[in-house]
Protein backbone atom coordinates (compact mmCIF):
# COMPACT_ATOMS: atom_id res chain seq x y z
CA UNK A 1 0.00 0.00 0.00
CA UNK A 2 3.06 2.64 0.91
CA UNK A 3 4.56 1.32 -1.98
CA UNK A 4 1.64 2.24 -4.15
CA UNK A 5 1.05 5.74 -2.51
CA UNK A 6 4.41 6.56 -3.01
CA UNK A 7 4.53 5.86 -6.97
CA UNK A 8 1.22 7.46 -7.34
CA UNK A 9 2.56 10.31 -6.07
CA UNK A 10 5.81 10.29 -8.04
CA UNK A 11 3.28 10.37 -10.93
CA UNK A 12 1.13 13.13 -9.94
CA UNK A 13 4.78 15.18 -10.06
CA UNK A 14 5.89 14.33 -13.35
CA UNK A 15 2.69 14.36 -14.90
CA UNK A 16 2.13 17.93 -12.95
CA UNK A 17 5.69 18.86 -14.45
CA UNK A 18 4.90 17.40 -18.12
CA UNK A 19 1.39 19.46 -17.63
CA UNK A 20 2.41 23.14 -16.86
CA UNK A 21 5.66 22.79 -19.44
CA UNK A 22 3.06 22.11 -22.13
CA UNK A 23 0.98 24.84 -20.90
CA UNK A 24 3.78 28.09 -20.52
CA UNK A 25 6.09 25.97 -23.23
CA UNK A 26 8.93 25.92 -21.30
CA UNK A 27 10.40 23.43 -18.28
CA UNK A 28 11.47 23.99 -15.25
CA UNK A 29 14.56 23.52 -16.40
CA UNK A 30 17.38 25.97 -14.10
CA UNK A 31 20.15 28.16 -15.19
CA UNK A 32 23.40 26.36 -15.24
CA UNK A 33 26.17 27.43 -13.15
CA UNK A 34 27.83 29.24 -15.84
CA UNK A 35 24.86 31.38 -16.74
CA UNK A 36 23.95 32.03 -13.34
CA UNK A 37 27.57 33.82 -12.55
CA UNK A 38 27.18 35.88 -15.66
CA UNK A 39 23.73 36.92 -14.57
CA UNK A 40 24.97 37.84 -11.55
CA UNK A 41 28.21 39.92 -12.85
CA UNK A 42 25.87 41.39 -15.55
CA UNK A 43 22.82 42.71 -12.36
CA UNK A 44 25.43 44.82 -10.84
CA UNK A 45 24.73 47.13 -13.66
CA UNK A 46 21.11 47.83 -12.18
CA UNK A 47 22.42 48.60 -8.60
CA UNK A 48 19.63 49.15 -6.12
CA UNK A 49 16.23 48.47 -6.27
CA UNK A 50 13.48 45.17 -6.87
CA UNK A 51 14.43 42.34 -9.05
CA UNK A 52 11.63 40.18 -10.50
CA UNK A 53 12.57 36.68 -12.09
CA UNK A 54 9.86 36.01 -14.76
CA UNK A 55 9.67 32.44 -14.40
CA UNK A 56 11.74 31.45 -11.47
CA UNK A 57 11.20 27.71 -11.81
CA UNK A 58 13.32 25.81 -8.30
CA UNK A 59 14.32 29.34 -8.07
CA UNK A 60 17.98 28.72 -8.89
CA UNK A 61 18.85 32.00 -10.34
CA UNK A 62 16.38 33.55 -7.95
CA UNK A 63 18.04 32.39 -4.83
CA UNK A 64 21.48 33.48 -6.30
CA UNK A 65 20.36 36.68 -6.76
CA UNK A 66 18.67 36.72 -2.98
CA UNK A 67 22.20 35.64 -1.82
CA UNK A 68 24.13 38.81 -3.39
CA UNK A 69 21.65 41.09 -2.55
CA UNK A 70 19.85 40.60 0.99
CA UNK A 71 18.97 44.17 1.18
CA UNK A 72 16.92 44.06 -1.92
CA UNK A 73 13.44 42.60 -2.89
CA UNK A 74 13.79 39.82 -4.89
CA UNK A 75 10.37 38.59 -6.74
CA UNK A 76 10.06 35.25 -8.41
CA UNK A 77 7.03 34.35 -10.70
CA UNK A 78 6.18 30.57 -11.55
CA UNK A 79 3.37 29.39 -12.75
CA UNK A 80 4.05 25.38 -11.84
CA UNK A 81 3.27 24.22 -8.79
CA UNK A 82 5.72 21.98 -7.90
CA UNK A 83 9.10 24.31 -8.61
CA UNK A 84 6.97 26.83 -6.63
CA UNK A 85 6.38 24.99 -3.77
CA UNK A 86 9.85 23.58 -3.62
CA UNK A 87 10.94 27.49 -3.75
CA UNK A 88 8.21 28.47 -1.17
CA UNK A 89 9.95 25.58 1.20
CA UNK A 90 13.58 26.61 0.31
CA UNK A 91 13.08 30.16 1.00
CA UNK A 92 11.14 29.49 4.01
CA UNK A 93 14.01 27.00 5.66
CA UNK A 94 16.67 29.70 4.98
CA UNK A 95 14.96 32.48 6.01
CA UNK A 96 14.88 34.80 2.91
CA UNK A 97 12.53 37.21 4.07
CA UNK A 98 13.17 39.49 1.65
CA UNK A 99 12.22 37.01 -0.99
CA UNK A 100 8.78 36.45 -2.48
CA UNK A 101 7.62 33.89 -4.73
CA UNK A 102 3.91 34.54 -6.39
CA UNK A 103 2.64 31.11 -8.38
CA UNK A 104 1.15 33.15 -10.96
CA UNK A 105 1.21 34.16 -14.41
CA UNK A 106 3.65 36.97 -14.96
CA UNK A 107 2.02 37.79 -18.20
CA UNK A 108 -0.85 39.04 -16.04
CA UNK A 109 0.79 40.03 -13.08
CA UNK A 110 0.87 43.97 -11.96
CA UNK A 111 4.13 44.39 -11.20
CA UNK A 112 5.57 46.39 -8.35
CA UNK A 113 8.12 48.89 -9.03
CA UNK A 114 11.36 47.39 -10.29
CA UNK A 115 14.87 47.96 -11.57
CA UNK A 116 16.02 44.53 -12.76
CA UNK A 117 14.11 42.05 -14.61
CA UNK A 118 15.78 38.05 -15.62
CA UNK A 119 14.26 35.12 -17.10
CA UNK A 120 15.17 32.41 -19.18
CA UNK A 121 12.34 32.12 -21.21
CA UNK A 122 11.79 30.69 -25.11
CA UNK A 123 11.02 32.26 -28.40
CA UNK A 124 7.16 32.82 -27.94
CA UNK A 125 8.04 33.66 -24.15
CA UNK A 126 9.92 36.15 -25.35
CA UNK A 127 7.63 37.81 -27.95
CA UNK A 128 4.56 37.96 -25.19
CA UNK A 129 6.90 39.12 -22.92
CA UNK A 130 7.71 42.01 -25.34
CA UNK A 131 3.93 43.07 -25.81
CA UNK A 132 3.71 43.27 -22.19
CA UNK A 133 6.65 45.60 -22.09
CA UNK A 134 5.18 47.46 -24.99
CA UNK A 135 2.10 47.97 -23.53
CA UNK A 136 2.67 48.34 -19.74
CA UNK A 137 3.79 51.70 -18.23
CA UNK A 138 7.21 50.44 -16.35
CA UNK A 139 9.72 52.14 -14.90
CA UNK A 140 13.34 52.25 -16.23
CA UNK A 141 14.99 48.90 -16.01
CA UNK A 142 17.43 47.05 -16.77
CA UNK A 143 16.41 43.21 -18.29
CA UNK A 144 18.90 40.19 -18.45
CA UNK A 145 17.61 37.49 -20.91
CA UNK A 146 18.94 34.15 -20.92
CA UNK A 147 19.36 32.69 -23.81
CA UNK A 148 16.41 34.01 -25.95
CA UNK A 149 16.22 37.36 -27.32
CA UNK A 150 13.33 40.10 -26.99
CA UNK A 151 12.19 40.21 -31.31
CA UNK A 152 11.84 43.81 -31.37
CA UNK A 153 14.15 45.52 -29.02
CA UNK A 154 18.24 46.03 -29.75
CA UNK A 155 20.26 44.33 -26.69
CA UNK A 156 22.71 46.92 -25.32
CA UNK A 157 25.12 44.03 -24.48
CA UNK A 158 25.44 40.28 -25.58
CA UNK A 159 27.30 38.51 -23.33
CA UNK A 160 28.62 35.12 -25.06
CA UNK A 161 29.18 31.96 -22.06
CA UNK A 162 32.09 29.75 -22.79
CA UNK A 163 30.13 26.90 -23.00
CA UNK A 164 29.13 24.23 -25.55
CA UNK A 165 26.71 26.61 -27.36
CA UNK A 166 28.34 29.98 -26.42
CA UNK A 167 25.05 30.47 -24.83
CA UNK A 168 24.23 34.08 -25.66
CA UNK A 169 23.17 36.23 -22.37
CA UNK A 170 21.26 39.49 -23.54
CA UNK A 171 21.09 42.58 -21.84
CA UNK A 172 18.38 45.14 -22.62
CA UNK A 173 17.95 48.92 -21.49
CA UNK A 174 13.83 49.06 -20.72
CA UNK A 175 12.53 52.99 -21.49
C1 LIG B 1 13.77 27.54 -17.97
S1 LIG B 1 12.91 27.80 -16.44
C2 LIG B 1 13.95 29.05 -15.71
C3 LIG B 1 13.99 28.97 -14.19
C4 LIG B 1 14.81 30.06 -13.50
N1 LIG B 1 14.45 31.39 -13.95
C5 LIG B 1 16.29 29.84 -13.71
O1 LIG B 1 16.88 30.59 -14.51
O2 LIG B 1 16.87 28.93 -13.07
C6 LIG B 1 11.50 28.74 -17.00
C7 LIG B 1 10.33 28.76 -16.00
O3 LIG B 1 9.42 29.78 -16.41
C8 LIG B 1 8.11 29.37 -16.03
N2 LIG B 1 7.18 30.16 -16.82
C9 LIG B 1 7.10 30.23 -18.18
N3 LIG B 1 6.15 31.11 -18.55
C10 LIG B 1 5.62 31.61 -17.39
C11 LIG B 1 4.60 32.56 -17.11
N4 LIG B 1 3.95 33.19 -18.11
N5 LIG B 1 4.34 32.88 -15.82
C12 LIG B 1 5.02 32.26 -14.81
N6 LIG B 1 5.98 31.33 -15.01
C13 LIG B 1 6.29 31.02 -16.28
C14 LIG B 1 8.11 27.87 -16.34
O4 LIG B 1 7.10 27.21 -15.59
C15 LIG B 1 9.53 27.48 -15.93
O5 LIG B 1 9.56 26.99 -14.61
Amino acid sequence: MFEITVLGLICFCILSIVWFTLKTGISPMPSSAKMCRAMLEASEQAAEGCIIDLGSGWGTLLFSLARKYPERQIIGYEQSWLPWLYAQLYKSIFRLHHVKIYRANFLTADFPSYTLLVCYLYPQGMQLLQQKLLSDQYSKALLISNTFALPETKPIETIRLDDLYQTPIYLYQLK
